[in-house]
């Protein structure tokens, strides 16, 4: 297997990055080869101030290192450092129709707000495909809303492949466990974009401050409840070892307890579970350097193989061979 994944550097990453997506690629980093990749490219659409954009790329590789990703198994590196993958993206530009991005979700739901967007924008899942068929990928796991582009990618590889012979590997998406669609402090959906998060890298005392708010239901306390349909419950399971779980499930099937008293339990579960990441996140960034290197050895190695398979796309379509 040949997974591949991008991450777009746009802030800390919140318990659903990590529940809904990081943790899986972190699992899949021991396949034949795993590639993992900061989009800073990507994110160039949104992040428009420079030392933001800077920062939050050396900032999301600590992030993953710290979470486990493990630099001697997985290629890390940031999207840029890979002139080849621009390269590519202009060849299978001009084998992408218009029609097939105007589809796509991202461009449409911002034309339909009447909001501007760029051709950037526009063209963001063809790099995306460029990403993803440069290193011969044939595994790609991301979250649900990721899956239209990877059928764009293999559109666009199989419009590609039908005019010039077989040069590009059509990827599959591995969808991510849609059940760790992990809730919001205001029971939404987690989302940067609601400001409804809990983040993996937050202060324990602060985070206990947000657990202590998180909006909760007026139920009268001698009253059982199923554990499931409650989002304390939701998160504390997360979190929290099993067998404390289990515990906390019959509490809540039995009732007579408060939600105060979930709450402060699932602030210790959180400050536990996430407390050797926190350590390594640290660790992390009192050497940035090292981190650099790491990204720089990431990018020697996918580099040489995104410039065998550019060469490949090059010769096949006439562009070198002349
Ligand atoms: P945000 O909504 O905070 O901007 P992103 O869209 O950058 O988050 O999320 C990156 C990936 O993290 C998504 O593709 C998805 O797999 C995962 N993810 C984000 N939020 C959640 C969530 N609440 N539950 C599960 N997975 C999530
Ligand atoms: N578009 C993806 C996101 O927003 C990030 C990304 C860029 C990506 N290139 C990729 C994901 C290639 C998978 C494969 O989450």
């Amino acid at each position: 297997m040949k997974v591949l994944s991008g991450i777009q550097p746009t802030g800390r990453p919140h318990w659903g990055n990590y529940f809904g997506a990081i943790t899986q690629y972190i699992a899949l980093q021991e396949a034949e080869q795993a590639f993992y990749f900061i989009a800073n490219l990507h994110a160039l659409t949104t992040v428009r101030d420079q030392q933001q954009l800077a920062e939050y790329t050396l900032d999301s590789a600590m992030d993953l290192l710290a979470l486990g990703l493990d630099p001697q198994q997985a290629v890390l590196f940031v999207q840029s450092d890979v002139p080849e993958v621009s390269e590519l993206c202009w060849l299978l530009l001009t084998s992408t129709p218009m029609g097939l991005l105007e589809r796509c979700h991202a461009y449409k739901d911002k034309k339909s707000k009447g909001l501007a967007s760029g051709a950037g924008l526009f063209t963001y899942p063809v790099l995306q495909a460029a990403d993803i068929l440069a290193y011969d990928s044939d595994t790609v796991p991301v979250g649900e809303d990721q899956v239209q582009h990877i059928e764009v990618c293999r559109d666009i590889a199989g419009s590609f492949n039908h005019q010039f012979g077989e040069v590009f590997v059509l990827p599959k998406a591995k969808v991510l466990d849609s059940s760790a669609r992990v809730p919001g402090t205001d029971g939404e959906k987690m989302s940067k974009s609601y400001d409804n998060t809990l983040d993996v890298f937050e202060d324990p005392g602060r985070q206990k401050k947000q657990i202590m708010r998180i909006a909760t239901d007026s139920r009268p306390m001698d009253q059982p409840k199923e554990p499931a349909d409650d989002i304390l419950y939701q998160l504390y399971s997360l979190v929290a070892p099993e067998d404390q779980r289990e515990e906390m499930a019959q509490l809540y099937r039995q009732g007579g307890f408060g939600y105060g008293d979930v709450k402060k339990a699932l602030a210790v579960a959180a400050e536990a579970f996430f407390s050797e990441a926190r350590a390594g996140r640290d660790d992390w960034a009192a050497r940035p350097d090292d981190v650099r290197d790491i990204l720089q050895m990431g990018a020697a190695r996918a580099r040489k193989k995104a410039g065998q398979v550019l060469d490949r796309a090059q010769h096949a379509c006439g562009l070198k061979g002349y």
